[in-house]
């Protein structure tokens, strides 16, 4: 079928080519010249394991084509992804829908047959329904239909959550577009994706109960961890014994620092919003929200109990500084409130990140990035492991340091206490 992507940023670049790697022929538009310059000479703009190969491979097969040429590309397509940003309005919890709306009215006025557009950004519940209105101001609606298709990539494993969704959920009001879609996505079907056509509203408000829902798991198990920490107990040892309970589920049990991204931060605030419009309190999203924008306090207040509130001129290594592991993105990151906090406590901050120096430290005092793991425990007094990279796994902190009083703050659980401790460091985790 012929695609077009408009946004190139992890949405739709991602969903573009590997909708080119099933065989598709797809344009993925953007009106950064700059990045669609890149794009052709194979420069991803984003870290996405395994993304670069895909792009190269798909390129080069001339199935996958990069354009600025909106009208053109949508000429040129039968069905259209709308992937642009929406991000958090400023003044308020809800999401910015300018873009999504603009491009919408660009393409009503590029349709030439008929056309699905697809909503493929997280968008509100009834986006679909102004979107519509918008576009048959322009074109008659017996030229196109309004879908949503929303997507559940996970940053760092976005191209294997694009080849085996557990479900792909499309919401569209005419059974047209519904077989169109279905035969669109038959190759994820066959290999045992679940299709879930459904109307459009259902669609849009299912990815934010999605994330909302998975971000409540997160801040349940960081509290249940809270908990753990004042009697004794290993959260490890919760997370397993009720994820293994199959109406519970392990996954997304992981006790941490706070959930971060640029999804859970953005939708769980969005979903409350909408509610809000309707006159639906949604409580329980709303303290989960709370809870975990207080998590970094709770954090900082550990800290300085393990430098026994000494912070000034303490050496403090961080490993990891994204919001989690594979990915380069610093959005919503509790690094971007805790290197903060010790940086103004008089703290020195080495930090090693596998993806390089970050720009939200640079106009930090005394916050340094070190090339490697050895140069950011050089001379550490506390090391935070904050991010749950595999480089930071099996480091052997005996051979890697000559500090015997280094600390270990493992904010990910990654280590096994009784092995630090048996190397003779201190230890603390979260949750244990
Ligand atoms: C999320 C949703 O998972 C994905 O379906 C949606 O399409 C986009 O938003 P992403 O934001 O990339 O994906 O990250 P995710 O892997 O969901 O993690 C979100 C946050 O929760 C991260 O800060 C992560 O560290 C944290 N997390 C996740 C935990 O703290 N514990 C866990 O067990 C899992």
């Amino acid at each position: 079928m012929k695609l077009c992507m408009i946004g190139t940023g992890y949405v739709g670049l991602v969903s573009g080519v590997c909708f080119s790697d099933l065989g598709n022929d797809v344009i993925c538009v953007d009106k950064n010249r700059n990045k669609i310059n890149n794009l052709k000479k194979g420069i991803i703009p984003i870290y996405e394991p395994g993304l670069e190969e895909l792009v190269l491979k798909n390129y080069k097969n001339k199935r996958l084509k990069f354009s600025t040429n909106l009208k053109e590309s949508v000429r040129k397509s039968d069905i259209i992804f709308i992937c642009v940003g929406t991000p958090t309005k400023k003044n308020s919890n809800g999401a910015d829908l300018r873009q999504v709306y603009a491009v919408g009215k660009e393409i009503s006025k590029s349709i030439n047959k008929f056309k699905i557009i697809i909503n493929k950004s997280t968008v509100p519940v009834t986006t679909g329904d102004v979107l519509e209105k918008i576009i048959s101001r322009n074109k008659n609606k017996k030229y196109f239909s309004v879908v949503s298709n929303p997507e559940f990539l996970k940053e760092g494993e976005a191209i294997r959550d694009f080849f085996y969704p557990d479900r792909v959920v499309v919401g569209s009001n005419d059974s047209k577009s519904q077989r169109i879609l279905k035969s669109l996505y038959s190759p994820l079907i066959s290999k045992g994706a679940k299709y879930i056509p459904t109307n459009r509203r259902a669609a849009e408000l299912i990815k934010y109960a999605s994330n909302a829902f998975l971000a409540t798991k997160v801040t349940f198990i960081n509290e249940i961890a809270n908990l753990c920490e004042k009697t004794g107990i290993d959260v490890e040892h919760i997370s397993i014994g009720i994820g293994l309970d199959k109406r519970i589920g392990s996954r997304f049990l992981r006790a941490g620092p706070a959930y971060g991204g640029s999804c859970f931060p953005k939708d769980t605030k969005a979903i409350v919003s909408t509610a809000n419009k309707f006159k639906t309190n949604l409580s329980i999203i709303k303290s989960v929200i709370r809870s975990n924008e207080k998590r970094s306090d709770l954090l900082s207040k550990r800290i300085n109990f393990i430098l026994k509130n000494k912070i000034k001129n303490k050496v403090v290594s961080f490993l990891g500084v994204t919001f989690k592991a594979n990915t380069d993105d610093m959005r919503d990151s509790s690094s971007l409130k805790l290197i903060p906090f010790l940086s103004k406590k008089g703290a020195k901050i080495k930090y090693y990140d596998p993806t390089g120096s970050k720009k939200e430290f640079e106009k930090l005092k005394n916050v340094q990035f070190s090339f490697s793991i050895k140069e950011s425990l050089r001379n550490s007094d506390l090391v935070i492991v904050h991010t749950e990279w595999n480089d930071f796994k099996s480091i052997n902190f005996k051979k890697i340091t000559k500090n015997k009083k280094l600390i270990i703050y493992d904010m990910r659980n990654i280590y096994s206490p009784g092995k630090i401790k048996k190397l003779g460091f201190e230890y603390f985790g979260i949750g244990r």
